[in-house]
């Protein structure tokens, strides 16, 4: 899936977030969204993916050359773009497992033969050292920050969505579980040519994944661009210099 982000507007109630952002990420590519907090990262990938609290104001979010700008987030689920929270919510009476199940069956739009599912969630549990039993709990109940960051990945995993944007995967997350969500990720987008846009403000997950293409997000708006070179700039320099005082 080709998407293609064109002078997006984006409110939260009457206030404007997304101030006008380009971003064109091609089928497969690997993109980095880096920025301080609050410049309006995860505003912009709710909006991708189309949080309904959300109102574009303004520009064009083209998939494959349509404009979904408009279309109801399961539809845009089913279209193949995954969105990883940066704050997972939990929902009590929801077992992971079936969540993970009808998220499956509702993307391939047929039935999923369920003894090659739970295979598949349960190699994927061994893979990503996921412990404590969460796959057997209600989503995200009383999963710690890093269970939530890894049952992501494990959703990532199941599902091979086109394009997954993955928004602070690191926060929570100790030295060798950063390194099993980056390389577990990698391997996932490399094998099914994922396109991926990773959203942080740390360029710790980065030293573990080999972004293509780096955006600066800053007050709303792409403040710089480049290649994987802007990690070290960053790191070295900070965001202070894209800053308008
Ligand atoms: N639900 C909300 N209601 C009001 N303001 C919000 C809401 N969510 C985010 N904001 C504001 O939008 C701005 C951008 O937030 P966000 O997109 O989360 O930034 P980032 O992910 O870059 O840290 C912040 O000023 C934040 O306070
Ligand atoms: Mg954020």
């Amino acid at each position: 899936m080709d998407i293609e982000i064109k002078d997006l507007h984006v409110n939260i109630e009457e206030k404007e977030i997304v101030k006008g952002v380009s971003l064109k990420v091609g089928k497969g590519e690997f993109h980095v969204i880096m920025g301080p907090n609050g410049s309006g990262k995860s505003t912009l990938a709710k909006a991708i993916m189309g949080h309904p609290k959300l109102k574009v104001t303004g520009g064009e979010i083209l998939a494959d050359g349509t404009d979904i700008s408009e279309m109801p987030a399961n539809e845009r689920a089913r279209m193949g773009i995954f969105l990883q929270f940066q704050n997972p919510i939990e929902i009590e009476g929801v077992g992971f497992v079936n969540f993970l199940h009808t998220a499956k069956r509702s993307i391939a739009q047929s039935d999923v033969d369920v003894n090659q599912f739970m295979g598949d969630v349960d190699s994927w549990t061994k893979k990503l050292k996921i412990t404590n039993g969460i796959v057997g709990r209600s989503l995200n109940q009383g999963f710690s920050g890093g269970e939530k960051k890894k049952a992501e990945v494990l959703q990532l995993a199941v599902l091979k969505p086109k394009l997954a944007i993955l928004d602070e995967p690191d926060s929570g997350l100790d030295i060798d579980a950063i390194k099993i969500v980056a390389e577990n990720v990698n391997e996932l987008a490399q094998k099914h040519e994922m396109g991926l846009i990773v959203i942080t403000h740390y360029s710790r997950i980065l030293s573990y994944m080999k972004p293509q293409f780096v955006h600066v997000m800053v007050d709303g708006k792409i403040v710089a661009e480049g290649r994987e070179e802007m990690i070290a700039k960053l790191e070295k320099e900070g965001y202070e210099q894209f800053v308008k005082k």
